[in-house]
């Protein structure tokens, strides 16, 4: 029986595939308090994003590899990618006890580390592949904690709708997972008008320019302070379904964010000429209306998300387009978390 059940084991093939959208911060994630288990400072809220912003990625594991090997986009990753997918692995392959290497091919519908959040998708997509190749059969909150760890905003792609990331008080990490707090269907007339103003890679990564803001500056201990009354507002005005309630204080969360990053030392700048040019657009939009009915927030990157219902839409993306130096306009919808295919990259 033991040689018919490792016989079994040894010809099952260890390979899956999951898809899962990138997702954009209205409440920021910025600060750790345990680097190792990625647990932060503060609760977090974001919007995952529909299949325009989307990463694909399949994981095979097999014996007959000596070292972890990763594509993306159909190229060779990059060295330092592949350490950090493989330190990822190593924890997939600890939950599973196995010692297996994989390869893994992750294909993204739009262009990574441009601030597009796209470790979130990335790491999200392959917590879900990965562990499933491995036999892990893991809840939705588990593979939030299993995303976590190899990029703290890839806890919140694992779900769609709005999605809260609570940071949770225990060393372990065992309380520090994501969880939707609304679904998609009640956002069907939200939009992000995206503008892409540089879609090059991000000069900063986001684990380092967390770690030199807490060492130097001194807004940082303001900003844990007062993260929290703009945390119950989003969230509450999410809970509600009113979008409009939540607009000034998501602007203003991407400003305290932003300011702090400028505050350290050396100072963090993502933010460029063009992404203070669509600020002053969306104050103009919402004094011109005499309402909140446009919302920016900017990630790790110079590329704005403009909130807004479907109602504004148009005239937001005309808007955006219009500048010269905006690259590119997308208009996205709200989307869905992970979703497990059965057609492999390879
Ligand atoms: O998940 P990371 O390590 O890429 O950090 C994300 C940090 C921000 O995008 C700036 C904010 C957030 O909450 O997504």
């Amino acid at each position: 029986y033991q040689n018919i059940k490792s016989l079994l084991f040894i010809s099952l093939i260890m390979k899956a595939t999951a898809t899962t959208n990138a997702n954009i911060a209205l409440i920021k994630y910025w600060g750790r308090r345990n680097d190792e288990l990625v647990l932060p400072t503060n609760n977090s809220i974001s919007f995952t994003m529909d299949d325009q912003l989307k990463t694909i990625t399949t994981v095979e594991f097999s014996d007959k590899l000596q070292h972890d090997q990763l594509y993306i986009d159909e190229t060779h990753a990059k060295p330092h990618e592949v350490e950090r997918a493989s330190a990822f692995l190593d924890v997939v392959r600890k939950m599973a006890g196995i010692k297996k290497k994989a390869v893994v091919h992750s294909q993204n519908s739009f262009p990574k580390s441009a601030g597009l959040a796209s470790s979130a998708s990335a790491f999200a997509a392959l917590a879900a592949a990965a562990s499933k190749a491995a036999g892990l059969n893991l809840s939705e909150k588990e593979l939030s904690m299993l995303a976590r760890r190899g990029s703290g905003s890839a806890s919140r792609s694992i779900h769609g709708g709005a999605v809260e990331w609570v940071a949770g008080s225990s060393n372990d990490g065992s309380d520090c997972y994501a969880k939707q707090i609304s679904p998609p269907e009640k956002w069907a007339n939200l939009r992000n008008v995206i503008a892409i103003t540089n879609s090059h890679e991000k000069k900063v990564g986001s684990a380092s320019g967390m770690k030199q803001t807490i060492k130097s500056s001194s807004l940082y201990l303001a900003r844990v302070k007062s993260v929290e009354g703009r945390l119950e507002t989003v969230r509450n005005a999410i809970l509600k379904g009113d979008f409009e309630a939540m607009s000034d204080a998501i602007m203003q969360e991407s400003n305290n964010m932003h300011a702090t990053m400028l505050d350290s030392w050396p100072p963090i700048v993502y933010l460029n000429s063009t992404s203070f040019e669509i600020i002053d657009k969306v104050l103009d939009f919402n004094l011109r209306y005499g309402k909140s009915v446009a919302a920016y927030t900017f990630d790790a990157g110079p590329n704005a998300h403009v909130y807004t219902t479907s109602k504004y839409e148009k005239e937001m993306f005309d808007i955006l387009q219009g500048m010269s130096k905006v690259e590119k306009v997308m208009s996205c919808k709200v989307g869905n978390g992970v979703r497990i295919l059965d057609k492999h990259l390879f």
